[in-house]
């Protein structure tokens, strides 16, 4: 069946998807260009894909920028990488504002400079009236170091009296994640051949679909994002019913 493009949370389109956009590196050098090559064609290409998943009513998109452990990659690429945030992150401005997209934050981002913290808080206070797709980029962010400091916040609850160990719900842990107040991803889509979590969203995938692509990042096109659209349609989530 083919999919309806136009109606926003149209049937059948998964209300929330996350995409880990692995392959950068490897696209470059298949290429003999430099890594930072193959990140620029990605960010190309995150456009892209944002652009389509918005057309096509996913509610929200959640991608994979910038994990806890890339600060351990050679400076040169890490500097590469902060440029293209810089750059994509203006061009989001007003690129996805004309398409009613809010853009949000997950993770850390007070490790970033100066500079591209002040950028990340005016997209998102400019984009916070839009009321059409959210994007959520998870820049400096690790499901770890998210649970932990949402179990440092409710260990501070109890510590102060206003909590009790058992009156912790997983609805309260929820609710001290990033995605606090978003639906769960539905599918989880990573390209590049690897088959792993790699630490993104590990509290709230607990039931969400995977589709692995064996594209490198820069090489995943609309097509491929229907076409995990429609292996997810074909399964039967049970959430551990029967
Ligand atoms: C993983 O590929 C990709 C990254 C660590 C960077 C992803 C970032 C972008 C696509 C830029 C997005 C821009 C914005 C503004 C959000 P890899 O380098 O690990 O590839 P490899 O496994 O082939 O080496």
């Amino acid at each position: 069946m083919a999919l309806d493009k136009k109606t926003p949370g149209a049937a059948g389109v998964p209300q929330h998807i996350g995409i880990i956009m692995d392959g950068n590196g490897r696209w470059a050098k298949k290429r003999g260009l430099p890594r930072s090559a193959g990140h620029t064609a990605g960010a190309a290409n995150f456009r892209t894909i944002t652009r389509y998943a918005s057309s096509i009513g996913v509610k929200y998109l959640t991608l994979y920028a910038f994990s806890t452990e890339n600060w351990n990659r050679p400076a040169e690429e890490v500097s590469a990488l902060m440029r293209l945030f810089r750059q994509y992150l203006e061009e989001a401005l007003s690129d996805f504002m004309d398409e009613n997209i809010r853009v949000r934050f997950l993770g850390d981002v007070s490790a970033f400079s100066p500079e591209l913290q002040a950028l990340i808080r005016r997209v998102e206070e400019e984009s916070a009236v839009k009321d059409g797709m959210v994007l959520n980029l998870a820049m400096n962010y690790g499901g770890r170091a998210e649970i932990t400091r949402a179990m440092r916040t409710l260990a501070a609850r109890v510590e102060s009296g206003a909590l009790k160990p058992e009156e912790i719900t997983e609805e309260m842990i929820s609710g001290e994640l990033y995605t606090a107040g978003q639906p769960d991803p539905d599918l989880i889509i990573r390209p590049s051949g690897e088959e792993r979590l790699s630490n993104f969203l590990l509290w709230q995938s607990a039931y969400t679909e995977f589709a692995y692509f064996d594209i490198l990042w820069p090489d995943f096109k609309p097509q491929h994002l229907d076409e995990a659209i429609e292996k997810f349609r074909s399964r039967n989530r049970r959430f551990g019913g029967v």
